[in-house]
């Protein structure tokens, strides 16, 4: 994003692309498996479509407007649209525990970036080929037991992400998207079909479809809604950046629905190519964050073509895992330039500097410090933790309420160019439905 020439997306084509850039990642595939695994399976799923429309879309609709009417950075832009509707200039803390929220995001975001560099180079390398469960197991199992090899990876992946941003290059990744995206739809596609041949494709269908509303508690259904927000990219005040360059003809709500049913679309291949292989090899699907290192190597490493494919995959995974990972530093990035005399390029390595030493804290976590816990979790789970499941939903609600209850319901209205019905409904949505939404999740899940 460049800071002074605000120039705006050339179609909505580009806009959407660099949104779904940003929104998808690691989130959908890593992240959205092994927490359906971790929570029970469909319950969570269908917890988590239920927020993705009814909350994650009037948020996202949300940011993208404050965005777009502040035309600055999120702090700034809060501050000043508050001022200008007569609200109190704390608001701009919205902007601030985005900024944050990212920052602690990307720390834990880059180790598993770095499993994902590190399984790329293991395919070429033929490393799962021919491997049985036990072996894909001990050769995950081996990355989490060495510090070295997962702070060299982490390493690398923050390298690339600083080089990147660090060049202002990012406009040429999101054209990237436009072919990696459709690719590594294709990829999910031919795993669904390899789950469908495994002849376990039905277990996997109920697993993530008939729900056992049993598994349903307080937990499940905030972790539901943290996977929404972090999946969106919501709540970090990074979409609402996005927003500042949007033109003012685009049409807010259906540009939303489109980026949100090509994130969901990925996350629910990735669990249905997934769960075929968890149930046809007696694997657990609650084996937590490993849980597509210890699958999908397995399918590469016995499939016909397994090398290449698993090859192209991991590639591909690595690359959204990119273009999320340049949006979650861009918020400090900027603040650092805005804010001190630093240049970019000083700003981008103090800013991946800082992530960096966070992450090793994390990675520790998997094993010298696995024993190191505060509040019953490790480093890596606190942050994960407090990030999707405290601050993006809390700073969300601020974005929802701010736009809902504080901006002019009728400038609102017109933006959105809707229908009287469509009016009404915005606005039970964007008013109540949503906050409220938040609001029981949070308190229900904290209990
Ligand atoms: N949405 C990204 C994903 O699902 C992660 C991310 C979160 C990126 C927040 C940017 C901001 O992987």
């Amino acid at each position: 994003m460049a800071k002074l020439a605000h120039a705006q997306w050339s179609s909505r084509m580009t806009f959407v692309l660099a949104a779904a850039g940003s929104a998808v990642g690691l989130g959908n595939i890593w992240r959205f498996s092994y927490m359906v695994g971790d929570s029970g399976g469909a319950a969570f799923v269908l917890v988590y479509l239920a927020c993705v429309t009814l909350v994650g879309l009037p948020i996202l609709v949300a940011e993208w407007m404050i965005g777009r009417r502040g035309q600055k950075n999120p702090i700034n832009t809060m501050a000043e649209l508050a001022a200008n509707h007569g609200k109190s200039k704390a608001w701009a803390l919205i902007g601030a525990s985005g900024v944050l929220a990212a920052f602690l995001i990307l720390s834990f975001y880059s180790v598993i970036g770095g499993w994902s560099l590190n399984y790329t180079l293991s395919s070429v390398l033929g490393t799962f080929n021919g491997q049985d469960a036990d072996g894909i197991s001990g050769l995950f199992g081996g990355m989490l037991g060495s510090p070295t090899t997962l702070l060299l990876w982490h390493t690398a992946f923050m390298a690339l992400v600083v080089g990147i941003v660090a060049r202002g290059v990012t406009k040429g990744l999101e054209s990237a998207a436009r072919l990696l995206m459709p690719a590594l739809i294709i990829l999910m596609l031919i795993l669904v079909g390899y789950g469908v041949a495994s002849g376990y494709f039905g277990e996997a269908l109920a697993f993530m479809f008939r729900p056992d509303w049993s598994a349903l508690n307080g937990g499940v259904v905030l972790a539901a809604m943290g996977q929404a927000f972090f999946t969106l990219s919501l709540g970090m005040g990074i979409m609402m950046a996005y927003g500042s360059y949007l033109g003012e003809d685009v049409n807010l709500i259906s540009t939303a629905r489109t980026v949100i049913i090509l994130d969901t679309v990925i996350a629910l291949l990735a669990g249905l190519a997934i769960f075929p292989i968890v149930f046809a090899n007696g694997l657990s699907a609650g084996e937590g964050p490993g849980l597509i290192f210890v699958t999908l190597p397995l399918a590469f490493g016995n499939m016909a073509g397994g090398t290449i494919l698993g090859l192209i995959f991991f590639l591909l995974l690595t690359f959204a895992a990119l273009t999320s990972a340049i949006s979650l530093l861009e918020p400090t990035v900027e603040m650092l330039e805005e804010r001190t005399t630093m240049t970019r390029v000083t700003a981008t390595l103090a800013s991946g500097i800082g992530v960096w030493l966070l992450g090793v804290a994390a990675l520790l976590s998997f094993n010298v410090w696995s024993e190191v816990l505060f509040f019953g979790l490790n480093i890596f789970d606190l942050l994960d933790t407090f990030t999707s499941k405290i601050m993006l939903p809390l700073t969300g609600l601020g974005a929802i309420v701010f736009v809902g209850w504080c901006l002019k319901r009728e400038s609102v209205e017109a933006e959105l160019g809707l229908s009287a019905t469509g009016k009404n409904m915005w606005n039970i949505i964007a008013r109540y439905v949503a906050p409220a939404g938040v609001i029981a999740v949070f308190i229900t899940g904290l209990l």
